[in-house]
């Protein structure tokens, strides 16, 4: 199919383009452009990808789908797909989230699990933290805290949202234990001193942030959270959007810090392309939430949930969470050997293969020129990167998690290429 590029000037500008590709297919780890030059996709579309593009069990999943039944609207029928997707998420997901309730976005599904919190609870405010991303609509702004773009133009936002710290060390420059202690008391403080425990539902948090910077918490932090929740009936919802199926190197970020929310909403990588989200809680929970006040047209698609059951088989049966672990140290390791080199990262942080690399200038400001210039001359080389963070200046690294040694190597290669371009 010949591409109508002139149609481009359509489209409209709300959409940055960090790329001028105009892709025309894309396999395992790599984008084709209308030339078939190949990119190595290192960002797997803003960590949707986990599977790789076009994965040929996902693919064959969703072709199959198509032929039998496209569209099942949930409230008239309940489709086969999305049976057989709880019954594979409830093989991974932890067993006390028992109630499983699908929509098409990651905003949706944060919006969801708010909602379901207001009806379950009875309360109406939230607290997040400083430097989420949740989404962009309407209500989900205001819960969004990583860049003012998200917000600026747009307010007043939705009233009864508190932001609180997030235990962002490299940022304030202390240990890790001293960061987790002062944010948990500030978090304590808002407590006493803007939303009384009493008028609070949940506590929305990112088990690692992600479009806020890639920053990873002290396991105290998120330990001390389920307390707080316990101590005053606040339940925590656990924003694994970014963080999920397989990212981190286990399914669920969480895991790393034996962290059980009472809901977590997930999408991106569920589905390996296909929109499609989900709010998970206990059964209990859900029951409480009014039959018909929440739910959409195409919440929970057929050949979504196809394409979910599929991913969450290939991520099962080719051990990906254990390659996503090695490629992931793999990773951390280059980059830090880097790191050594050019100072100019100032730190490099992350789990699985969910990992950023900081740039900061000789006086230790955010440098996103820096990351702006590395991300640029990477391109030139065919390797696709995303910056993140308030300042842009957290290069990320969000490779497919069949990513193998060889392409993380030469990743690797053409980052140091990249950084002897921009600093010499
Ligand atoms: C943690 C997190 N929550 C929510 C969202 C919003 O998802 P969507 O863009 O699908 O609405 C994102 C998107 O980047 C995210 O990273």
């Amino acid at each position: 199919m010949t591409a109508h590029l002139d149609s481009y000037k359509y489209l409209s500008p709300v959409w940055p383009h960090y790329t001028p590709i105009i892709a025309s297919r894309a396999e395992g780890c790599y984008v084709y452009d209308q030339n078939g030059e190949a990119y190595l996709d290192f960002t797997c579309g803003i960590a949707v990808t986990n599977t790789g593009h076009c994965h040929p069990r996902v693919v064959e999943a969703i072709r199959k789908q198509a032929g039998l039944l496209l569209h099942g609207q949930i409230n008239i029928v309940v489709h086969e797909p999305m049976l057989e997707l709880v019954h594979e998420l409830r093989q991974i997901v932890h067993p006390s989230l028992d109630g499983y309730f699908f929509t098409n976005s990651g905003a949706e599904a944060v919006e969801g699990a708010i909602k379901l919190a207001r009806h379950a609870t009875g309360r109406p405010n939230v607290i997040v933290f400083q430097g989420s991303f949740h989404g962009r609509t309407n209500a989900t702004m205001a819960l969004t805290t990583s860049k003012t773009i998200y917000r600026a133009g747009y307010q007043p936002l939705t009233p009864g949202v508190f932001v609180a710290p997030y235990p962002y060390a490299y940022r304030y420059g202390w240990d890790e234990e001293t960061t987790s202690r002062w944010c948990l008391e500030e978090l304590e403080f808002l407590l006493l001193s803007q939303t009384a425990p009493w008028e609070t539902a949940a506590i929305l948090v990112e088990p690692v942030m992600g479009e806020g910077g890639y920053v990873v918490p002290p396991t105290s932090f998120l330990r001390g959270l389920r307390q707080i929740c316990d101590q005053h009936g606040i339940l925590l919802i656990a924003d694994e959007i970014q963080s999920g199926f397989g990212r981190t190197g286990k399914w669920f970020a969480q895991e790393h810090f034996d962290l059980i929310p009472d809901i977590m909403t997930v999408a991106k990588g569920i589905a390996s392309g296909l929109p499609l989200s989900g709010v998970f809680s206990r059964l209990e929970l859900m029951e409480k939430w009014i039959p018909g006040s929440h739910g959409g047209t195409f919440g929970g698609n057929a050949v979504a949930c196809a394409a979910g059951v599929a991913t969450i088989q290939a991520i099962r049966e080719e051990s990906l969470l254990e390659n996503a672990r090695q490629r992931g140290e793999q990773l951390i390791s280059g980059l830090r050997h880097l790191q050594e080199e050019y100072p100019a990262i100032g730190d490099v942080r992350g789990l699985g293969l969910m990992v950023g690399a900081e740039f900061r200038d000789a006086k230790r400001q955010p440098d996103k020129a820096a990351a702006k210039a590395v991300v640029h001359a990477a391109l030139e080389r065919r390797l696709m990167l995303l910056t993140c963070g308030p300042w842009d200046n957290t290069i990320r690294w969000i490779p497919p998690l069949i990513v193998n040694a060889e392409q993380i190597n030469h990743g690797l290669e053409i980052f140091r290429q990249s950084l002897q371009e921009v600093f010499g």
